[in-house]
């Protein structure tokens, strides 16, 4: 079956190896930051779930993960503002080492969100970590602990990343050109 991203245009961004040793490079600081701490790691679904089973996989640390899943609303290319959690974490995180996981941040306004949510939990620490950042689309001052690479607006999918939920099981991250 045809999708409308196989009619569009689209070029390697980032490969499947320039992923891996990025992704290794962040597991091993978070692994050094994070030793001996009581780490659990939350992933917001869907798109960091890719990145997130690779991080955790190249950690030496132990870790505990969960996941949310938020859902924002406006116009689809623009944000948004308006953030729903439409599933929550299940373990507690009060007086633990938080780090969130996410695929990307634009905006900021998801993650603003939803670090403002956790700290009502009382954890020890929240910090997080974002595979792409969209410095230029920033609304909020929001800034990401740890950061796999820094993108130029534009649309990206694959590596967990969707168009219209087409593409997110592409192992190398493609720009679509439009
Ligand atoms: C994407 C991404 C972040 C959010 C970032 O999620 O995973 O959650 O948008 O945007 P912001 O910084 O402007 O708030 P999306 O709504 O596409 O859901 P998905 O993860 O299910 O693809």
């Amino acid at each position: 079956m045809k999708h409308a991203i196989d009619h569009m245009g689209k070029k390697i961004l980032f490969s499947r190896d320039v992923i891996d040793r990025q992704v290794k490079a962040l597991a091993l600081r978070i692994s050094e930051d994070y030793r001996e701490q009581d780490l659990i790691v939350i992933g917001v679904l869907k798109g960091a779930f890719v990145f997130m089973a690779d991080l955790i996989r190249s950690m030496t640390i132990p870790c505990q993960i969960d996941f949310v899943r938020l859902t924002s609303y406006g116009s689809a290319s623009t944000s948004r503002g308006e953030v729903t959690l439409t599933k929550d974490i299940e373990i507690p995180v009060e007086g633990r080492d938080v780090l969130v996981v996410e695929d990307i941040i634009d905006t900021g306004i998801t993650l603003a969100y939803f670090v403002e949510s956790l700290k009502r939990r009382n954890p020890r620490s929240i910090k997080v970590c974002v595979f792409l950042d969209k410095r230029s689309r920033r609304k909020t001052a929001f800034e990401a602990d740890y950061v796999g690479f820094t993108i130029d607006d534009g649309f990206v999918v694959g590596y967990g990343l969707d168009f219209d939920e087409q593409a997110r099981f592409l192992p190398d991250v493609y720009l679509i050109e439009t």
